[in-house]
């Protein structure tokens, strides 16, 4: 017995041995279990956010017509967006599809699937506020923590504080009660918000900066990259994707460049 356990671990690595099967899996794991495990936050409307209850929004939707596509049961895990890339990393799920977009930083720890949204990042503050980057100087920022709206703020000299929210419905609410002065996120997030709360005075400013958004998954899981892409293709060309979006945006958001 011990010899076997010694024999065992010596090809099994020493993780798998404690804690018996993971998540992250490779493609075939994935196919022959039927299911594959993804995160999202469900704090980022209206890409994922919750409806009472209920799990929902653009990235929810397509990445249950993705699962469908690959003849997949799927099952959502709600992670918190700036523990996402450890947790992909400690193999908690399959893949991620939280609005990430694509920064140098993140793709040393993970891989990106193809795009499935082009957006940006846009400042939002009350109607006789800060609502350019020239006018975020002497002032101060709220942003969404491990965000690129939050290293975009970093980067914008004269900005006085920032400071960093778990989630943006924390930062809009602190913005809502002047506790900063200006919000950074994204141009859709921004605009959903803004019309589930039409009194609170607050508009929609300058963009800052424009980023792909892709699902993230573990590096070097190249087979269910492909397969990722390759249904996500398939969506866009079948029309399934074109009709999310119009449900979603009103537009079609998917990267045409
Ligand atoms: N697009 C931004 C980024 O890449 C923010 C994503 C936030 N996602 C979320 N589910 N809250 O950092």
């Amino acid at each position: 017995m011990r010899f076997l356990v010694k024999l065992l671990s010596a090809v099994i690595p020493l993780s798998l041995v404690l804690s018996g099967p993971v998540a992250a899996r490779e493609w075939d794991a994935i196919k022959q279990s039927g299911t594959i495990i993804v995160a999202t936050e469900g704090g980022f409307q209206p890409f994922n956010y919750y409806d009472g209850p209920k799990l929902t929004g653009f990235e929810v939707e397509l990445a249950e017509a993705i699962a469908k596509k690959l003849g997949l049961k799927l099952e959502w895990r709600v992670v918190p967006f700036d523990g996402q890339i450890a947790a992909l990393k400690q193999d908690r799920f399959d893949f991620a599809i939280a609005s990430h977009g694509y920064t140098a930083e993140r793709a040393k720890s993970v891989d990106f699937a193809n795009p499935h949204y082009c957006t940006g990042g846009q400042i939002a503050a009350h109607k006789d506020g800060p609502l350019t980057v020239a006018a975020l100087d002497g002032k101060t920022v709220g942003v969404q923590l491990a965000t690129s709206y939050a290293d975009a703020a970093k980067k914008i000299k004269g900005i006085k504080t920032i400071k960093t929210y778990k989630g943006d419905p924390e930062a809009f609410a602190a913005l809502k009660a002047k506790k900063v002065d200006a919000w950074i996120s994204d141009k859709f997030t921004v605009k959903a918000t803004l019309e589930k709360n039409p009194d609170a005075g607050i508009t929609a400013g300058e963009q800052v900066f424009v980023e792909r958004v892709s699902m993230i998954l573990r590096k070097n899981n190249k087979g269910l990259a492909e397969q990722l892409n390759q249904a996500l293709a398939e969506l866009m060309k079948d029309g399934t994707y074109k009709a999310l979006s119009e449900k979603y945006f009103k537009e079609d958001i998917s990267c045409r460049s």
